[in-house]
Parts: C-alpha cells; sequence; structure tokens
C-alpha cells in the first residue's frame, strides 16, 4: 500500500469517522493511538500526512494527552481537529484560553480566508462547533486562517510546514464544507494521488492469500453473518478447495436460514461448506434454561465443541480464518466498561483447535467497506446488507424457557413482520427489526372462541452505531397490517405489541 494517513488519536470520539472520510476519499487512513506510536516509527513508515483528532482534554491539564513536538519538523503535514489544532498550537508556543464567553457548540457561521485548506470554499458557510478551549494567540509563523463570532482562530497554519488547524470538525456531515476541506488537505497539501479502490483491495487480498496460504489447510467458521461471508468468499476466490467452511445450525436462525446461507454458498460459490444441523444437541442442553445470560453461556460453549468437533474430523488445520474488521482492532485493548450482556463470537475458538496461525483478511476494513468488498465479490444484497443478528440468534428473543414449538411460533411472526416491512419499502429506515415471543400469554378472542396465547413483541430500531438506539417511528399501516396478519396467521399467538422504547435505557434485544 503506497499512500496512506496517519489519524493520531488523542481520544477523540470521532476518530474512526475521520479516517472513513478519509478513506472515501479513496485515500487509505489509520488510526493509532498517539501512545503508541513514535516519531522515529511515523517518519519509517512513510505517511503522506498526519491528522490530529479531536479529544475530551485541556492542553493545559496535567493528565491531558501529548506528543513530542518534534513531529512538528518532521517535515509531514499535519491538519489538528478540535483539541489536536489546541495541541498543535500548544506545541508550538501558542496560546490557549478557555472561553471567557462560553462553549461553543454547533452549528456555527465560519469565515474563511483564501489558503489551499479553503480550495472551493465559500467565504462565509457553516461548521460544527464543539469546544469551551480556544487558540487566544497562534504560535510564531502562524497564520489565522478563519473566525467565527465567538472565535477568533477558527483555523490557523504555517504554510511553509504545511502545518495546519481547525478549531471545528469538517469530518461531521454538519460541517457544510467540510469534504472539500479534507480532500484539500489530502490532494492540495498532502499530495495525495486517491489510489486506495475496493477493486483493488479485493484483487490483491485474493493475489496475497493465494500466495501466503498456498498448500495450506484452512478451517472458517460461517455464521452467514457479513463478516464471516465475505472472509470466506475471498478465500474461496484466493485458495478454492483448500478452505473448509464449518456451519454451525444451532436450531436457533430465523425462517429458511439456515437453507439460505447452505445454498448460496455451496451451489452459488461452490464453496466447500460442511452445515453441522445440531439443533437437537443446542435445544437439549438449553431445556429448562431462562436465564438470559446462561442461555449465552451455554450457546457459546456448545458453539465452540460442536465445531471443535468437525475440526478434529478434518484433521490437521494449518490456519484459522477470523472475522476480525478495522474496529474491533481499534477497540481491542480499551474498554473497561460494564458488561452489560456477554456477547457470542468466535472469539474462543483459537483455544481449542490446534492450528499455526490466523489469517484475518478484512481486519483493514470498515463495515461499510467490507460490505462494499461483499458486493465486489458478488454475495447477494440480502447477506451483504444483512441486519445485524445475535450469536445467541432466537434463544435471546424467545423470553424465558426455549422450546422448538416456542421458536417455530416466532420464526413465522418474525417472517410476517419482516416481509410487511419489506413490502413497505422501509428495510432501510430500520437498522434492525424482528419479533420476540414474550412469556406472557393473554386472552382473545376469535370467531367466538376464547383464546389464550402468546403475546408477540414487535421492535425496530433506528441506530448508527447499535450504542445508542432510538425506537423507529413506522407507519401505523405496516403494525396493523404486521398485527392483523400475525393473528391470523401463526396459531399460539393472540396479541401483538410494539415496543416504544429506545436504548438506554432498554437494549436492543428483549434479552
Ligand atoms: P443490545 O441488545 O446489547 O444489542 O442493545 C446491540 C446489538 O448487538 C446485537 N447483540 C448481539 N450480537 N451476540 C451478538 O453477536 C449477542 O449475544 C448479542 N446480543 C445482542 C443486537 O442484535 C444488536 O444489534
Amino acid at each position: 500500500m503506497s499512500e496512506k494517513i496517519l489519524v493520531l488519536d488523542f481520544g477523540g470520539q470521532y476518530n474512526q469517522l475521520i479516517a472513513r472520510r478519509v478513506r472515501e476519499q479513496h485515500v487509505y487512513a489509520e488510526i493509532k493511538p498517539y501512545n503508541k506510536i513514535s516519531v522515529d516509527e511515523i517518519k519509517g513508515i512513510g505517511y503522506k500526512g498526519i491528522i490530529f483528532t479531536g479529544g475530551p482534554n485541556s492542553v493545559y491539564d496535567e493528565l491531558s494527552p501529548h506528543y513530542s513536538a518534534d513531529i512538528l519538523n518532521a517535515g509531514i503535514p499535519i491538519l489538528g481537529i478540535c483539541y489536536g489544532c489546541q495541541l498543535m498550537a500548544y506545541m508550538a508556543g501558542g496560546e490557549i484560553r478557555s472561553a471567557e464567553n462560553g462553549s461553543e457548540y454547533g452549528k456555527t457561521a465560519v469565515f474563511t480566508k483564501e489558503n489551499p485548506l479553503f480550495k472551493n470554499v465559500p467565504y462565509e458557510s457553516v461548521c460544527w462547533m464543539s469546544h469551551t478551549d480556544y487558540v487566544k494567540t497562534p504560535p510564531e509563523n502562524f497564520k489565522i486562517i478563519a473566525n467565527t463570532a465567538k472565535c477568533p482562530c477558527a483555523a490557523m497554519c504555517d504554510e511553509k510546514r504545511k502545518l495546519y488547524g481547525v478549531q471545528f470538525h469538517p469530518e461531521v456531515t454538519h460541517t457544510e464544507y467540510g469534504k472539500e476541506m479534507l480532500s484539500n488537505f489530502l490532494f492540495e497539501i498532502c499530495g495525495c494521488k486517491g489510489e486506495w479502490k475496493m477493486d483493488d483491495f479485493v484483487e490483491q487480498s485474493v493475489e496475497k492469500y493465494r500466495v501466503k496460504l498456498k498448500d495450506k489447510k484452512v478451517l472458517l467458521a460461517l455464521s452467514g453473518g457479513v463478516d464471516s461471508s465475505v472472509a470466506a468468499v475471498l478465500l474461496h476466490k484466493a485458495i478454492g478447495k483448500n478452505l473448509t467452511c464449518v456451519f454451525v445450525d444451532h436450531g436457533l436462525l430465523r425462517k429458511d436460514e439456515g437453507d439460505f446461507v447452505e445454498q448460496t454458498f455451496r451451489e452459488k460459490f461452490g464453496l466447500n461448506l460442511i452445515r453441522v444441523n445440531a439443533e437437537e444437541r443446542f435445544l437439549n442442553k438449553l431445556s429448562g434454561v431462562a436465564d438470559p445470560e446462561e442461555k449465552r453461556k451455554i450457546i457459546g460453549e456448545e458453539f465452540i465443541r460442536v465445531f471443535e468437533d468437525e475440526a478434529k474430523k478434518l484433521g490437521k488445520i494449518n490456519v484459522l480464518v477470523q472475522g476480525t474488521i478495522y474496529p474491533d482492532v481499534i477497540e481491542s485493548g480499551k474498554g473497561d466498561s460494564a458488561v452489560i450482556k456477554s456477547h457470542h463470537n468466535v472469539g474462543g475458538l483459537p483455544d481449542v483447535i490446534s492450528f499455526d496461525e490466523i489469517a484475518e483478511p478484512l481486519r483493514d476494513l470498515f463495515k461499510d467497506e467490507v460490505r462494499e468488498a461483499g458486493t465486489k465479490l458478488g454475495i447477494p444484497c440480502e447477506l451483504v446488507w444483512r441486519q445485524p443478528f445475535p450469536g445467541p440468534g432466537l434463544a435471546v428473543r424467545v423470553i424465558g424457557e426455549i422450546t422448538k414449538e416456542k421458536l417455530d411460533i416466532l420464526r413465522e411472526a418474525d417472517a410476517i413482520f419482516r416481509d410487511e416491512i419489506s413490502k413497505a419499502g422501509l428495510e432501510k429506515s430500520a437498522s434492525q427489526y424482528f419479533a420476540v415471543l414474550t412469556d406472557s400469554k393473554t386472552v382473545g378472542v376469535m370467531g367466538d372462541a376464547r383464546t389464550y396465547g402468546y403475546t408477540v413483541a414487535l421492535r425496530a430500531v433506528t441506530t448508527d452505531d447499535f450504542m445508542t438506539a432510538e425506537w423507529t417511528r413506522l407507519p401505523y399501516e405496516v403494525l396493523e397490517k404486521s398485527s392483523s396478519r400475525i393473528t391470523n396467521e401463526v396459531k399460539g399467538i393472540s396479541r401483538v405489541v410494539y415496543d416504544i422504547t429506545s436504548k438506554p435505557p432498554a437494549t436492543v434485544e428483549w434479552e
């Protein structure tokens, strides 16, 4: 990879967004925490430019993140954003102040001067501000190139050393000309060419693994989710039948999902696929268990056991594939936040299977880039744009004890709800939507007879990151149609409710 931009992370909430915005302009960007890379390493890698991210601190705080001022003389163009701008000013000898007249927050009119960073940006435009501190006096050799009503130095630069700082956030869409500014930094100031393309990534990866994994026996746990599907097709292109995919069907999938995954990968792509029908095994283990965390634990462990059994049959495995993506790489090592739900994934596999190495073909990609790669590889839309589905599957959507009968009822209700959303063309309006089988039975009336059946809850949420989510305002007509079809077509359900709780306080899944 020739051209790279470094996003030097000082703890800002938008660090991933900055990297994505850069990649959208076909320049590869990678994020590194400020305390994990030295000036010499940066110089050695040969980055075309550096972006200092924002951060929650004040440069004069003792604990605030700082960096060696040598970086300013490394001959690499730098763009400091928000805290990154203040830090640059501080490092170069400028003066930072806390706003006397209050923080500046939200959409703000900004006035820019003629400058390479503001090529094709009008004198007045809207930017997104979120700060309390500001650069009171820019360092020597820096000049002010933008201001707002409240902030006399909304942008500054030392054109000779190619050092630029903006107090506002060009990476958020509320900054009207943010895209142009980033583009100017990349192409006018850093001299990038913009050659990072998904086609090239796919081709280069296929070539790389063709050589690297030649004659090796490679194993992958295929779930039918986006990441494992893309990894599977990519590696299949590289090494064909030397890749074995094991798809553990735990019987907790949605209606027809197991068959769809099998058909797609075996028939369409010709993958060497082993489908393990382990429904009975999982249901036996789950019998009588009502506690959500207990269910997750059992499913996680059983998944590993089933996979292990299959792997043993295959003999010696050289390489195990993991569907790690870039946010996992960035997040790993971070985070001491409380465990709300112990998410099940295949992270436990390396401990139980003997193999020589791990391959992570997607570790440089963001989720939307994984989708783009999937599309380039010809994976069907239903899979590439599949909404997230929890590893423990419907087990966490059947409240209380799980039985085959309850799972079947839920599968039918869920399929109807998804069908109605799809018919109304609303698949993209909600980020995730599904049905939940509650453990409340209620009285109903059908014809002249009394019924006593389950209550189904419908849930749809809208979110970017699933950390917080809004309940989706689905049209009444869609809800009505779903409710009427579910009560009519699914035996055992007498009532349908719609979940109108956002996250927080509720989580997306009910368990
Ligand atoms: P919650 O319920 O925690 O869900 O608000 C956030 C997102 O994570 C998914 N989810 C899971 N995914 N294993 C997974 O792989 C799990 O155990 C699990 N629990 C929740 C959920 O569907 C939503 O997209």
